[in-house]
């Protein structure tokens, strides 16, 4: 079975209403049997349900708003509108993986959107799942004239306009270092920042992003949609305001770096003041109080044996004894 004829049939079932099997396999130009398995495989491949009544046929538990360049175009703001450059996926393995194969010679400013990643990662070599249909999942490739070693605070500036947009919409969302958004203290969404170029410059970067609108199922950890937070927005105006916000906060951080946004991102901050523990890649954890951020972006924490700035790691508040 093609991942053509599993879409083609949930496409047809989009509008959440009953369908029967011979109208969708007459659209499709293809047998009953072949919808019918069709939407067998969409259904182990992606973890929808289906309804199947006899009689009426199939029916999607809910509506689904398919990605599509002219209503995202729609909403675009003049910058947005002359920066980026959009693609769509149905299915790929990772958006962020396409666009790095690409970085060499895709233009500045493309996006990648996919409706599902079969392989969507997260930071430190963990996987991003989502609903289809419920989140949002994109790169952009930007290049900057700054090289790698100036592009520390990149994805803090990300979170800054990914945090604007939702706080707009109405959904009162945190920023964890480095670059988680919170609802209710779960996560909303993630930022995957991939780099290839040169220390001293230039450098292309691809900006990985992904939003729940609705929560996935289970996903080893909590998780949130922005449906918690009684924000009704479509995917379409979704991915194409963040585009807007990212278009300006991209180009301040290419002239400004950071420091522009510290601020900012400190009034969004999670955890600030409270006790913390940062835990590397590799060796000890360290712990001790959130102190913010400094203009590179990296977290300072007041430990006993005094202050640090450090760049990577896992943060997660300590547990009181
Ligand atoms: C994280 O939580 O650690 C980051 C998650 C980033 C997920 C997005 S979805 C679009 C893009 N493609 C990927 O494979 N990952 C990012």
């Amino acid at each position: 079975m093609s991942d053509a004829h599993a879409f083609a049939a949930l496409r047809a079932l989009a509008d959440g209403r009953f369908h029967s099997g011979e109208d969708i396999a007459r659209a499709l130009g293809c047998s009953r049997t072949l919808v019918w398995q069709a939407i067998r495989d969409a259904e182990a491949d992606f973890g929808l349900t289906v309804f199947k009544v006899r009689g009426q046929g199939y029916k999607l538990p809910e509506l689904i708003e398919w990605l599509d360049v002219a209503a995202v175009r729609e909403h675009l703001a003049g910058p947005a509108a002359e920066t980026f450059t959009l693609a769509l996926a149905e299915r790929i393995d990772s958006t962020n993986t396409q666009l790095m194969r690409r970085s060499d010679s895709a233009p500045h400013g493309l996006i990648l959107a996919a409706e599902w990643q079969d392989a969507g990662r997260g930071r430190l070599g963990r996987s991003w799942r989502m609903r289809l249909g419920g989140a949002l999942a994109f790169s952009l490739l930007w290049r900057f004239d700054k090289g790698l070693a100036e592009l520390s605070g990149l994805s803090l500036a990300v979170g800054v306009a990914l945090a604007r947009v939702l706080e707009r919409l109405g959904a009162p969302v945190a920023l964890k270092w480095p670059n988680d958004v919170l609802l209710s203290g779960k996560k909303l969404s993630g930022v995957l920042i991939e780099l290839s170029g040169e220390v001293q410059g230039p450098a292309a970067v691809v900006i990985g992003v992904g939003i729940n609108l609705a929560a996935p199922g289970d996903v080893g950890q909590p998780v949130a949609g922005l449906a918690e937070a009684g924000v009704k927005i479509g995917r379409n105006a979704l991915l194409a305001e963040l585009l807007n916000e990212l278009a300006l906060v991209l180009t301040d951080f290419s002239e400004h770096g950071f420091a522009a946004f510290r601020d900012e991102w400190q009034r969004y901050a999670a955890y600030l003041g409270q006790a913390v523990r940062l835990s590397p890649a590799q060796g000890e954890p360290v712990e001790g109080l959130f102190a913010g951020v400094d203009e590179r972006g990296a977290l300072l924490i007041d430990t006993d044996a005094g202050a640090r700035a450090l760049f990577a790691g896992e943060l997660s508040l300590r547990p009181v004894s």
